[in-house]
């Protein structure tokens, strides 16, 4: 019996992806096979930059074997990445070229989002990706001083566009680089909207697998006005483990089902502190609420980031733990946080039919 196209896609309809957990004919990771004789050639897309090789090694043996089992004599696999996302909606398509939009948040001030933002968008370029960061946190801008000086700094481009600063390979918006700290904290929300449409829809982001969004702490005008503005393709929650950052993010998941923002999942910052001269192990603001609040509410838990002085220091001598010291213990939580959030996005994106622009403009 000869081997045919649609035999191909049934079998492989059995065939699970290692880190979408789900078969790669629905999740659309199957991309078409070719038949020559008894020789076949199937083609995947890999739905994210952040996919790890041994997954990947795992997915194309999984993908021969059945196919060989239909009695080829001969597979080949032929992957590329093809970056899944959500086209845009006709009503929220000011931002051209970033393909997913992911928010960091928390409810409270100080947790830590702007040290995830970054160590995020550098851990995700650091697997590939071409990747943005918006500083949205218009009253506090963080980031210029987490990143430090930039390789090259914002510019205008000739058709009067925001060219973004480029920082250890990502490029990045900040208000921080246009007004001085005084300034960004007197924005209103219809100022603040503006500000917020200018840094999506004037600034030259290119392509961009990710952007990624630093908000301020809260459920305030940025949040809103971004959910107005753009689809976001959800939001990373940031918290400490005690109650009252608990609390709070809590409120910040509701506002976000409230504007339909999918939440990704939650992150523990500060979880613990490792002394590095005894190695004693210290609970300073408790520990384990982050997962306890994920199970409660049916989100992803991302993991723990410890209090580590280097992660401290990085932010603030602009040289990040993911390029600072890319082989210690804590960037690589960052680059499996990067894994996890990259893989929850592409699953939530395929789980989904396909949309194309078109049919969103008729909608
Ligand atoms: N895991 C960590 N270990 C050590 N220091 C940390 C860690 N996470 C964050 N910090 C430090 O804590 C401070 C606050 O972190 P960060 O600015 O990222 O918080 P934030 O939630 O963005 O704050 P804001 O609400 O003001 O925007 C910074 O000095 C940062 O370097
Ligand atoms: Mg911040």
């Amino acid at each position: 019996m000869s081997i045919t196209e649609p035999k191909i896609k049934d079998a492989l309809q059995s065939v699970i992806d290692p880190m979408l957990d789900a078969d790669i004919v629905t999740y659309r990771i199957y991309a078409g096979a070719e038949v020559l004789g008894s020789e076949v050639l199937v083609k995947l897309e890999i739905p994210t930059p952040a996919y790890p090789q041994t997954a990947r090694r795992e997915l194309e043996k999984r993908v021969v074997e059945k196919v060989k089992a239909l009695g080829a004599s001969k597979v080949t696999v032929v992957a590329k990445v093809v970056t899944a996302y959500q086209p845009a909606p006709s009503d929220k398509a000011i931002l051209k070229g970033p393909k997913n939009v992911i928010a960091v948040a928390a409810g409270k001030g100080g947790v830590g989002k702007s040290t995830v933002a970054v160590n995020l968008a550098l851990a995700l370029s650091h697997h590939g990706a071409k990747v943005g960061l918006l500083d949205a946190d218009v009253f506090g801008p963080s980031i210029p001083t987490m990143l430090g000086a930039p390789q090259v700094p914002p510019q205008a481009s000739a058709d009067s566009r925001i060219v973004p600063a480029i920082h250890h390979g990502l490029q990045v918006i900040s208000v921080g680089f246009f007004v001085d700290k005084q300034e960004a904290v007197v924005w209103r929300g219809p100022m603040v909207h503006r500000l917020l449409q200018q840094f999506l829809g004037d600034v030259d982001w290119g392509e961009l697998d990710y952007l990624i969004c630093d908000l301020p702490p809260g459920t305030g005008d940025v949040q809103l006005s971004l959910s107005q503005l753009i689809p976001i393709a959800g939001a990373v929650m940031v918290t400490t483990p005690q109650e009252i950052s608990i609390i709070d993010v809590v409120k910040g998941i509701a506002m976000f089902e409230k504007v339909e923002i999918p939440i990704l999942g939650i992150v523990e910052n500060m979880s613990y502190y490792v002394c590095p001269s005894c190695g004693h192990h210290d609970e300073i603001f408790s520990h384990g609420g982050g997962k306890r609040l994920a199970q409660e509410i049916g989100a992803q838990f991302f993991g723990e980031i410890p209090i580590d002085t280097r992660i401290r220091f990085g932010g603030d001598a602009g040289v990040p733990v993911v390029v600072a010291a890319p082989d210690s213990e804590n960037a690589k939580r960052f680059l499996d946080l990067a894994v996890a959030v990259a893989t929850k996005v592409a699953r939530n994106v395929l789980s989904k039919p396909k949309r194309s622009p078109r049919l969103a403009v008729i909608k």
